[in-house]
């Protein structure tokens, strides 16, 4: 819808949006597996699939870059990251200090990578022919760019996720022991997790959210945790809240990848290979909102189809 009705005045939102997302990668696949420890190829496989099945097809029968759906690789990124850790040496994920090295290790990973000037070009110029793209409008740029400037953003935020992820069993235990505790204690210890994460939201919104886009970009991946805690806090800290969910997003979510890759072309469109999708699909001229009723009802048909297919399983679990 952002990108529907150009709404650039919530750019710096909507970069919060894509962290929350990027932040569920390391959540959920940290839990996975972590609790099923299911590290087969078969497995892998099939996230690998799911991930890249549709990206793959568009990019074939529309001739585009890879790059073009970054959401794509940068999720197949992270998720292979998260794989990695949790891969190598999972007889010993129960231990604790193990897994803080672990974290600690995804924290240094991302360090070298990405903040020691260079060396992200080193690591990733070899896999430029799958990762480089460039925009017709901006010819200049160096191929890599769009990979680094992407992946950049959101370069922590799967860390975050998984940290959470591993302390999600012990905080449910002490909310379920704090939800049991009388009641005048319970009150106290709400309110001050809700004062500090109003005063947290607020400073957030004030000094950081306020800045202009170019700014907020460079100080995005390393302030992204603050709203999302904020929102996790606020969302959890009454029982009866969290009893409640709006099933449309929870649907919505399910095909979030593939809504992703085919707005370009169902609620946008562009005119050239590899170029980013500048004008609205039209179907009824004149009829802007009627047009918007169709192309929606299109596009996330087009979309739930496709997540049927790259979900499909032989086994019988399905
Ligand atoms: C792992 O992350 C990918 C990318 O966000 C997601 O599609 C997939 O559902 C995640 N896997 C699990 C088990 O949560
Ligand atoms: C927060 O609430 C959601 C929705 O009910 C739930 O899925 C999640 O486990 C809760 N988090 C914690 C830490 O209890």
């Amino acid at each position: 819808m952002y990108h529907y009705f150009a709404a650039t005045e919530i750019y710096n939102a909507i970069r919060v949006f894509i962290a929350a997302y990027v932040w569920m990668t390391g959540f959920g696949n940290f839990s996975y597996y972590y609790i099923r420890k299911d590290f087969s190829v078969a497995r892998f496989s099939q996230m690998m699939w799911r991930l890249n099945f549709f990206v793959a097809f568009c990019c074939i029968v529309l001739n585009n870059d890879y790059m073009l759906y970054y959401i794509c690789p940068m999720h197949t990124l992270f998720t292979l990251m998260v794989y990695g850790a949790l891969a190598i040496g999972n007889k010993y994920n129960e231990i604790r200090s193990v897994m803080i090295l672990k974290i600690v290790a995804c924290f240094l990973v991302v360090i070298l990578v990405w903040e020691i000037p260079g060396v992200f070009y080193i690591v990733w110029s070899p896999f430029s022919f799958l990762l480089g793209y460039t925009d017709p409008a901006k010819p200049d740029l160096p191929r890599l760019h769009e990979w680094h400037f992407r992946s950049g953003l959101d370069r922590y935020i799967w860390i975050v996720g998984m940290i959470y992820a591993y302390l999600h069993p012990n905080v449910e235990k002490w909310m379920e022991k704090l939800e049991e505790s009388d009641s005048k204690q319970r009150r106290i210890v709400k309110a001050s997790v809700v004062s500090a994460s109003v005063v947290a939201g607020y400073m957030w919104y004030e000094y950081i959210y306020k800045l202009d886009k170019v700014t907020y970009n460079k100080y995005h991946p390393y302030t992204s945790w603050i709203p999302i805690t904020v929102y996790i806090c606020l969302r959890n800290f009454s029982q009866h809240i969290r009893n409640y969910s709006l099933t449309l997003f929870a649907w919505l979510g399910k095909i979030t990848l593939e809504t992703y890759i085919s707005q370009f072309h169902i609620w946008l469109r562009s005119d050239i290979p590899n170029a980013q999708p500048k004008w609205l699909l039209s179907f009824i001229p004149n009829y802007p909102m009627l047009n918007f009723m169709l192309t929606t009802a299109v596009y996330v048909l087009v979309s739930s189809i496709s997540c049927v297919m790259s979900t499909l399983r032989t086994d019988k679990r399905a």
